[in-house]
């Protein structure tokens, strides 16, 4: 399969249209067959229920080129399962699971000219969504949805790939306390919006949102989970009932125990003793692992000991580790790898 003619290695986590997308249409209570089709363009009734009430749940991710020339990509069950958890949720119909991880294989085979070579240091990424795609004025679910997917080759989230980023502590919050935190809701990102252009103005790469129940403990940021280690090499991630579950850190929590041997603890994780840890790194679909090296609390800097130059010891060993299984390098758990082609 000949690649497309592009400059791998200088992209960024942005959108370019591929050659097909999946689309599937719930209508009379029944999803039909769906198809994969070059038209990139949505067609809806103004009065739809994604577009009055914002009923749209999505999911991200990725394909890779193995060392060994094979198109792979990484947990698509755990996304699947996710994703009827947020369609749940939010009173929107389940895509059959079993469809679901059919559509991303069909998906990525349609679209293997784009999946970024071995070693190019980008990937496909494949973003799946459905939306409330009939009428609805008063408040109620809609009774006919769209679910698509399509996908785009992406490079680094952060700018500056694997560089320690900085971020504040933020002073609103994402979720609500048995809010939609848990899940992957559009209306989560639409609500961090103001704060994400607003951190970017004040030169912060990311927000660090903190529990909305007491603004003690620490959450996630605008799209991915926090991991920390601590000065003796114990791997800590919070945990609450108002952040997304990432697959990413749920993989590296087993990768920290079965491949490195390290001690593993999901806990609640106070602000208050964030400057006692090593490293600190977000963790999930498109940011992979980025280390953090600052994290600024309204003008008191807390400097992560691993620095503003690499990533810490630890941090860097669960990237390779986890970077190592979903490109082929390592041998990967049980189910964790789905063949395409
Ligand atoms: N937290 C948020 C808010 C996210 O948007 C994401 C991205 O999907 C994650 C965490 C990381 O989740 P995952 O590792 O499943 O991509
Ligand atoms: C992902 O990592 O897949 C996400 O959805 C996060 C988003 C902020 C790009």
């Amino acid at each position: 399969m000949e690649k497309k003619n592009i400059d791998w290695s200088s992209l960024d986590f942005g959108y370019m249209k591929t050659d097909k997308r999946f689309v599937s249409n719930y209508k009379n209570g029944a999803w039909d067959e769906g198809v994969l089709t070059e038209d990139d363009q949505v067609v809806i009734t103004e009065c739809a229920g994604v577009l009055q009430y914002s009923q749209s749940c999505f999911e991200g991710l990725k394909a890779y080129t193995t060392q060994d020339g094979r198109t792979v990509c990484f947990r698509p069950d755990l996304n699947a399962a996710r994703m009827k958890d947020s369609c749940e949720r939010l009173e929107m119909p389940v895509f059959p699971e079993d469809r679901w991880v059919q559509a991303v294989v069909d998906l990525v085979k349609a679209n293997e000219a784009w999946v970024p070579p071995y070693g190019s240091g980008a990937t496909l990424y494949i973003r799946p969504y459905m939306f409330g795609s009939s009428a609805v004025i008063g408040v109620k679910p809609a009774e006919e949805y769209q679910f698509r997917m399509f996908c785009t080759p992406v490079g680094p989230y952060f700018k500056g790939g694997a560089k320690p980023i900085t971020i504040r502590v933020s002073d609103v919050d994402r979720a609500a306390p048995r809010g939609t935190g848990h899940i992957k809701a559009g209306l989560n990102y639409a609500m961090s919006l103001y704060n994400i252009v607003d951190a970017h103005n004040k030169g912060f790469d990311e927000n660090m949102y903190l529990d909305p129940a007491t603004r003690t403990y620490v959450e996630e940021t605008g799209g991915a989970n926090f991991l920390f280690v601590t000065k003796d090499n114990t791997v800590v991630t919070p945990k609450s009932g108002s952040i997304l579950p990432s697959i990413t850190r749920r993989s590296l929590i087993y990768v920290a125990e079965k491949y490195l041997g390290l001690k593993v603890e999901e806990r609640p994780v106070a602000l208050a003793e964030v400057p006692d840890f090593a490293e600190c790194g977000l963790c999930g679909t498109a940011a992979v692992i980025s280390p953090v090296g600052k994290i600024v609390d309204h003008g008191k800097e807390i400097c992560l000991p691993s620095g503003m130059e690499k990533m810490g010891p630890v941090t860097q060993q669960l990237y390779e580790t986890l970077t190592g299984i979903q490109m082929g390098r390592l041998e990967a758990p049980e189910g964790w790898i789905k063949e395409i082609c």
